[in-house]
């Protein structure tokens, strides 16, 4: 490459040959789909600078592979509580396995992006371990780890950004072009990641050949094809008519689901958009919901949709409501493919500006602060909209993905029943704009008999065997839906013949508005199966909540935690109460141990993290 550097090429020179030696592999581990598509972003990228790039999850990998590649960039979101997703698991043991082999793989350049959130305790664990494993194992690392942040100020997309840019300049530097060969700048538009094939006539779907077509097998990080018909038993409202905010108790019948649930499992649900947002892309895109078609792939190495998504054929409508995220917040990438199909100056100049890689502030005032979503964006731009061609949407628009929901009720107490507590999400943004979340209001709005595409996952609580004789006692930290899996842990205890030794905290903003399950709560107080104390924020002047009560009762807590060793366990919102309860934690260990508030932090470190389990959510 040196050679060619200076424009003195070998002999025996050709393109192919030259582009052969650029094979780029990029690997991703993800749960949810983002890590998936910022590999596929890498994969696109990499083209711009004359690599091969072969995209794929960690675990379809084999070590033979791996040990044939000399670049290969990793892209690792951790979930839970510092784990690594489900298709990076068996590729990390496999991995470890080899951690005795310390030189394997010399060959190896290579560079890791954690995707991470920094209100968890194990900021990009998963992404963390890798890079030190890769290390060990003798690879060599191109650029410093990555450490994707979704809650970065300016937005997740800020630390992707700066960390390709790097990563680009620094293959550059090691792989450089031939004179007179520059990367490719945004002048040219890359093709579409997949092909769309419109039928004419309804004949043609029902024969059943379009499925048969693409063999592609659909990677599945999001398990949908796991998913069956959940028919909605019961959806009703939970807190008081006149209290600000809407939370639901929906009841799912789960006779179809092979599994039964334990406590601490979730739900996984696949919305769908909610009808006046299809009718309205369909509009502002002029696409034609009735046209029926199938996508087949543009390249192989990428895979189409899980059939369990988007089957091959379906109606444009059908796609529009099943399949595209619309109300997704637009990327970076979103702008730029815009640039591409616009016939506006105006417009254009726009696109390159926020697109472009100094345009970070310019794309968080636009969308990330007024959370404008990619529906309202392609509204804003009239001269655009109409350009688009119908496979490039497919790059543009995220598909939606499945959201988890803590399971609220016990197997062992309902029977082939599921219910879930839905906050339902309804705010109004800087500007005014009412923004429902996609999940929790089409939950809203599923009637009775309505059928919902679920599956059942083990979420990160796990609860001890309840033929285990000797469980210590349990304390349970849930404000506002942060009680719904232990509810469900409570239910499974009673249903198991199992009482005393459970404390919970719960807490609300009033005893009257959203004190959901007050008479079952009260019911198993008073049949002395449960311990209860509850902060109620607004019934007196001063603000009350879960970590206020369990300071007030620091005793009592430390003999439940320090002398008893109970097992300790946090669910609800991820901004401030898991660090304040935390806090709470910690002193209660400083006043059962009377030794200062650093012995009471080791302390917590050392005993309690062990028994101490959390599950957060935005
Ligand atoms: P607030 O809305 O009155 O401030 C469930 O949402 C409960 O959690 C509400 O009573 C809410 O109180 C409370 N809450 C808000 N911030 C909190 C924090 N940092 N720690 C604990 N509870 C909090």
């Amino acid at each position: 490459t040196q050679q060619m550097a200076n424009g003195d090429k070998p002999k025996d020179w050709t393109f192919e040959k030259w582009m052969e030696s650029r094979s780029l592999v990029i690997l991703y581990g993800s749960e949810t789909g983002t890590a998936q598509e910022v590999a596929a972003r890498i994969g696109r990228e990499a083209r711009r600078y004359f690599f091969m790039p072969i995209v794929s999850a960690m675990n379809d990998f084999s070590l033979d592979n791996l040990l044939k590649q000399t670049l290969v960039v990793f892209v690792a979101s951790t979930t839970g509580q510092g784990d690594d997703p489900s298709n990076m698991r068996s590729f990390f043991k496999m991995m470890w396995s080899q951690r005795k082999n310390k030189h394997i793989l010399f060959n190896l350049h290579f560079a890791v992006l954690g995707l991470g959130d920094s209100s968890y305790q194990k900021f990009n664990y998963a992404a963390k371990r890798l890079n030190n494993l890769l290390t060990l194992l003798g690879g060599r690392s191109l650029i410093k780890l990555g450490l994707g942040d979704d809650q970065h100020d300016l937005g997740p997309d800020f630390v992707i950004n700066t960390w390709l840019k790097e990563l680009w300049n620094k293959l550059m530097d090691l792989y450089p072009l031939p004179e007179g060969c520059k990367p490719m700048d945004s002048s040219v538009i890359m093709p579409p990641k997949y092909k769309a094939v419109f039928l004419n006539n309804i004949e043609s779907i029902s024969n059943g050949t379009c499925v048969e077509m693409s063999k592609s097998v659909s990677d599945r990080p999001i398990n949908i094809d796991n998913a069956h018909l959940a028919e909605v038993t019961m959806n009703t409202r939970v807190t008081a008519d006149d209290h600000f905010q809407e939370v639901r108790l929906i009841e799912f019948d789960m006779t179809h689901s092979e599994e039964r649930h334990k406590p601490g499992d979730v739900l996984m649900i696949q919305p769908q958009n909610l009808d006046e947002h299809v009718e309205e892309f369909l509009q502002v895109l002029e696409l034609d919901p009735q046209q029926v078609f199938y996508l087949d792939v543009n390249d192989p190495n990428v895979s189409l949709p899980s059939l369990s998504l988007l089957p091959r054929p379906c109606t444009v409508r059908e796609c529009v409501k099943n399949y595209l995220d619309i109300q997704a917040m637009p990327q970076r990438y979103f702008f730029e493919l815009l640039s591409y199909f616009t016939k506006d100056e105006t417009e254009r100049e726009k696109f390159l500006e926020i697109s472009s890689s100094e345009g970070q502030q310019a794309l968080y005032d636009y969308c990330n602060r007024p959370k404008r979503s990619i529906l309202e964006v392609l509204a804003d731009f009239p001269h655009t909209r109409q350009n688009i061609p119908f496979e490039y949407i497919f790059d543009l628009v995220p598909s939606i993905r499945a959201r988890p929901y803590s399971i609220a009720s016990s197997s062992l107490a309902l029977p082939k029943k599921a219910q879930i507590l839905v906050a339902v999400v309804n705010y109004n943004t800087v500007l005014k704009r009412a923004r429902l979340g996609l999940c929790t209001n089409w939950l809203a709005r599923q009637r009775v008999g309505n059928s919902v595409p679920v599956w059942i996952k083990p979420g990160t609580l796990t609860f001890p065997d309840l033929s285990n004789e000797a469980i210590p006692p349990v304390v349970m930290i849930g404000p506002g839906t942060g009680c719904a899996p232990f509810r469900s842990y409570l239910q499974e205890r009673v249903a198991a013949g199992l009482s005393k030794g459970v404390v919970m905290v719960f807490g609300c903003r009033s005893s009257t508005k959203d004190y959901f399950f007050k008479d079952e709560w009260e019911a198993l107080v008073n049949k002395q199966e449960l311990e209860l104390y509850c902060a109620f924020s607004r019934d007196q002047e001063e603000k009350v909540y879960v970590q206020h009560i369990m300071k007030d009762n620091a005793p009592y807590f430390w003999k439940l935690i320090g002398e008893q060793k109970a097992l300790v366990y946090f669910a609800g919102n991820a901004k401030r109460v898991p660090i304040d309860v935390h806090e709470a934690l910690t002193y209660i260990c400083e006043v059962g141990r009377g030794k200062g508030s650093q012995d009471a932090e080791e302390y917590m470190s050392k005993n309690l993290t062990k028994r101490y389990q959390t599950e957060t959510w935005a």
